[in-house]
């Protein structure tokens, strides 16, 4: 039985994710900043016995440590980095950026998945697909900027693809692949309501891409059907 493990769990594309794992008979280690309030990831795990539901602020690399020791002889086949915020999406951005507000957004959107892979990797070389999955966005791309704005969102993101790109390169010899990934925009709370697709969509795309993904689309950016995107 393969495993995943996905951060952000408790709503949008990480539950969505977690949900259509745990129906295809995976291990899913669902992981949640809050699992004592997030009640339909609970559920979930009620429903499927393989869902288990585990505590993580990405921003505690400390906690990152400690979860990893203590699924310390578990094979992982796919880490999802997934969980990320998007805080331009309330504030109107150049000419009165929040500074510390941007430090948070690129511990959580850039530092926090490097860290993920670099504290799992043990588990990913223990694993049969050893594949990592990093939610990136559209927004992440410098040629595709022509409506600005968004400064912080599109730098963390740029500097995620960035740092993936040469940690795919680092893991090409164990054999793990690592896949950047834009969803769409999708009707999350960070999509909001008028967005195009819903969760369904985006992340049964989404598991078909990395499905099909092959150990030369490592350290590329792929949409949600597969098509790539420019940097
Ligand atoms: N929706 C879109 O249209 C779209 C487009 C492009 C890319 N993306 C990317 O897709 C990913 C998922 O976004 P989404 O649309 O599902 O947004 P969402 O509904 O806002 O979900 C984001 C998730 O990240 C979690 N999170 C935030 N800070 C965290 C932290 N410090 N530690 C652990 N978890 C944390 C949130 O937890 P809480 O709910 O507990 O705060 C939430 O579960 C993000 O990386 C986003 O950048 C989304």
């Amino acid at each position: 039985m393969p495993s995943v493990i996905v951060t952000g769990s408790c709503q949008g594309l990480g539950l969505e994710f977690c949900r259509q794992y745990a129906a295809a008979g995976w291990r899913v280690l669902a992981t949640c900043l809050a699992p004592d309030t997030a009640d339909t990831l609970t559920q979930l795990a009620a429903q499927f016995p393989r869902v288990t539901v585990l505590a993580l602020d990405v921003t505690d690399f400390a906690a990152i440590d400690r979860l990893a020791e203590s699924v310390a002889t578990d094979a992982i086949d796919l880490l999802i980095c997934n969980a990320g915020v998007n805080p331009d999406n309330a504030g109107p951005g150049f000419g009165s950026l929040d500074y510390g507000a941007w430090r948070e957004v690129l511990t959580i959107n850039t530092l926090a998945p490097v860290k993920l892979v670099e504290t799992f990797l043990p588990h990913l070389k223990r694993g049969r697909r050893r594949q990592v999955a990093v939610i990136s966005s559209c927004m992440s791309s410098i040629a595709n900027n022509q409506s600005g704005g968004y400064i912080t969102y599109r730098v963390s993101k740029t500097a995620l693809n960035a740092s993936m790109r040469s940690v795919a390169v680092d893991l090409q010899p164990h054999g793990i692949s690592v896949l950047l990934l834009h969803p769409g925009w999708v009707r999350t709370s960070m999509g909001g309501p008028d967005a195009t697709l819903s969760p369904e969509e985006s992340i049964t795309g989404l598991r078909r891409v990395i499905e099909a993904a092959s150990p030369a689309q490592s350290g590329r950016l792929f949409d949600f059907e597969g098509k790539e995107m420019p940097w």
